[in-house]
């Protein structure tokens, strides 16, 4: 296949890490990105080139491009990591099959990506490119966290900002587990919703009697796991009202302001815990074959329907500028179409 020499691409606009707090936000893509035509990567030992149908934005896309993620920002590379395409070119004998990926070397944000084979993930046709383009970085996660709640030994736990996507395929594990969820939302109208994911249970954070409406349901189901991609107050407060060797397991900063631990004692005398997950750690550090397994399961959920990525907007790579600050954060995933879509994905 003949490739062009060159790509359209939102590239990062800036090196290392922002100086100051970043909030979630997204006013505007323009001071993080900017829509460029660059050089066409080229594979090297070991990579892979992919022709990007889709691509996700996710909390940790926006995180990054205004330099407040784990790893900084390299100047002049394409954003995006994770998205579906198909294989092109590369050190592989995956040419020409639909995957999922992460990009490690030139990200998914463009029409090309470059990525070690390694992260290549061949789709089953049965999977579309709407949850394929989000297939890693929320599916694994709520799998691996699942194994946490599993290996417990609670038969309930507890998961923050329940409404954002991963949240939502937390809700159907733990159903499909007989693990009862307890949802944390700040928003009530999305109780109902959450209940047909699967939650047990949905806690509203700004409800004024959230306090007693918490002690009741610990008192009820005693969670023992708080999963937490928020990081404030409210999930400070419900840790502290969990019982005896209590975990919270933090996996996200939503908030702003951080929490006060206001129950040190209960470090000492309670056994309870405070760490954090990051899949990336975990896809270093567990056995390939629970990896693949997970890998296996993800994909099994979305074919037979148990999962559906709730898609909110799918703005086009070269109009993403304009159009995804106005769709990004106002519930849903937001996608980008990257142009290379195979027919009969969708
Ligand atoms: N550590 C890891 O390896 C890892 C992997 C994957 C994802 N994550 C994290 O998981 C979280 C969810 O990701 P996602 O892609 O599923 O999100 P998403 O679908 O984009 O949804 C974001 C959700 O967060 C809620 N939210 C935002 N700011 C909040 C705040 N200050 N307080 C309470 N809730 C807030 C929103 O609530 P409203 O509906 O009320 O607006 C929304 O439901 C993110 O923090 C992401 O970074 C971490």
């Amino acid at each position: 296949m003949a490739l062009p020499d060159r790509m359209k691409a939102l590239v990062v606009t800036e090196s290392g890490h922002a100086d100051s707090r970043q909030d979630q936000s997204l006013p505007s893509l323009a001071p993080h990105v900017a829509l460029e035509e660059i050089a066409l990567p080229r594979p090297g030992p070991g990579q892979a080139l992919i022709r990007v149908h889709r691509a996700s934005v996710n909390p940790s896309d926006v995180a990054f491009i205004k330099g407040a993620y784990g790893q900084p920002r390299v100047k002049g590379v394409p954003a995006g990591f994770e998205g579906v395409g198909t294989v092109v070119a590369g050190d592989t004998p995956l040419i020409g099959r639909r995957v999922s990926f992460f990009a490690t070397h030139s990200g998914t944000w463009a029409e090309y990506a470059l990525t070690d084979v390694a992260t290549l993930i061949p789709l089953r046709p049965d999977v579309g490119d709407a949850d394929a383009a989000g297939l890693l970085v929320n599916p694994m996660t709520a799998v691996a966290m699942f194994d946490l709640v599993r290996q417990d030994g609670a038969d309930s736990f507890i998961a923050t900002a329940a409404a954002s996507q991963l949240g939502k395929f937390l809700m159907a594990l733990g159903r499909d587990g007989g693990i009862r969820p307890i949802a944390v939302v700040r928003r009530a109208e999305q109780a109902e919703m959450l209940r047909a994911h699967g939650a047990a249970e949905v806690l509203v954070s700004t409800a004024p009697d959230m306090a007693r409406q918490a002690r009741d349901v610990l008192g009820r189901l005693g969670p023992r796991i708080l999963l937490d991609a928020v990081a404030d107050q409210v999930s400070a407060d419900l840790f502290f009202a969990m019982g005896r060797g209590a975990r919270w397991v933090i996996y996200g900063r939503l908030a702003t302001e951080p929490p006060r631990l206001t129950e040190p004692g209960q470090f000492i005398f309670l056994g309870k815990r405070v760490e954090g997950f990051w899949l990336t750690g975990w896809m270093r550090e567990t056995p390939r074959a629970r990896v693949e397994a997970a890998i296996a399961e993800v994909q099994a959920r979305f074919a037979d329907g148990r999962w559906r990525t709730d898609v909110a907007a799918v703005v086009p790579l070269t109009e993403a500028m304009e159009q995804l600050p106005a769709v990004y954060g106002r519930g849903g995933k937001v996608q980008i179409d990257c142009g290379g879509a195979a027919a009969g994905t969708e």
